[in-house]
């Protein structure tokens, strides 16, 4: 079993083409060689990153403004675990549109929603940049602006669906990340209780839009503010338990954080350690 042993694996490129690499692989599975255990460690892909258009420089468009930064291969390996080809796959954040896009390119459908028209019309460009250099996959990305808290009317009279298979995002972490304002923003809501209650609104609204014994799976972390720990990954769980589903998946992912000279003092004086992971929270809805 522990055996390390040389196998060729042949598998579709970000070209829609065939390609064949060798790799070494210790157990027999169906992940490329990578068995996913519950720590994952993925470096960003270069070609996955083109792919979602996220060539621009660190964390803002060229106007200044946040975009997110999820690991396209961590979307990718969420997808290969927790959905099956065909599926209809949601993410009610979109920001970038890893997800959609991502869904899309690995043979599923992909719907997204933001509240901020600028990601959507990003977005858009993306996947006609992507429909332009021929690769047809994309048109089974579907986009919409509207609020979260609408998802039941936007998945049943916008995207004309009944049910989706798997929801997928990073959702916004109240105000940690500062996205364009907008009404309707919630990372523009001052006030912890009052988004953590309107996060809670929309998980209860996943149990109307997903199958039974499908599953939800949640990017988040932990974060602090003014000295206080914020137990996001807690909250997080807990207004899926209230909603009724039950956990079922826990990994730790690792987030490099960039290297910041001089920080290990302050970091020992503050005697706190650096966040260098973050949760990836799978849900399932129990039928
Ligand atoms: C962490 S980002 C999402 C990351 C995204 N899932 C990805 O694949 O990269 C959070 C997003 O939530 C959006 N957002 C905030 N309030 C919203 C609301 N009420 N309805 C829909 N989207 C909202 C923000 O505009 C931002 O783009």
């Amino acid at each position: 079993m522990s055996e390390e042993k040389k196998v060729v694996l042949k598998h579709k490129s970000v070209l829609d083409g065939n390609v064949t690499e060798t790799v070494h692989k210790t157990v027999k599975d169906n992940f490329g060689g990578k068995i996913p255990y519950s720590v994952w460690n993925l470096t960003k892909s270069k070609q996955l990153m083109t792919l979602v258009g996220d060539n621009k420089t660190g964390r803002t468009t060229d106007k200044g403004e946040t975009l997110s930064e999820l690991n396209p291969d961590t979307v990718i390996r969420c997808l290969k675990i927790w959905s099956e080809k065909g599926d209809k796959v949601f993410d009610p954040f979109l920001n970038r549109g890893s997800t959609s896009i991502l869904s899309a390119y690995m043979e599923r459908i992909g719907y997204a929603n933001d509240i901020v028209p600028r990601y959507i019309k990003e977005v858009e460009l993306q996947k006609a940049k992507l429909l332009e250099e021929g690769y047809k996959w994309a048109e089974n990305i579907h986009l919409n602006c509207g609020d979260a808290r609408d998802i039941v009317n936007i998945i049943r009279n916008i995207f004309g669906i009944d049910r989706v298979d798997y929801i997928i995002t990073s959702p916004p972490f109240w105000d940690v990340e500062k996205y364009i304002s907008v009404d309707g923003q919630m990372s523009d809501m001052g006030d912890y209780d009052k988004f953590m209650e309107d996060y809670a609104k929309i998980i209860e609204l996943y149990y109307e839009i997903l199958k039974p014994d499908k599953f939800v799976t949640y990017i988040v972390n932990d974060f602090r503010r003014n000295k206080q720990y914020y137990w996001f990954s807690g909250d997080t769980i807990n207004c899926f338990l209230k909603a009724g589903f039950v956990i079922h998946d826990i990994v730790i992912s690792v987030v490099r954080t960039p290297h910041i000279s001089g920080i290990g003092d302050a970091i020992y004086k503050r005697k706190t350690t650096l966040k260098y992971h973050e949760y990836v929270l799978t849900f399932r809805k129990v039928s």
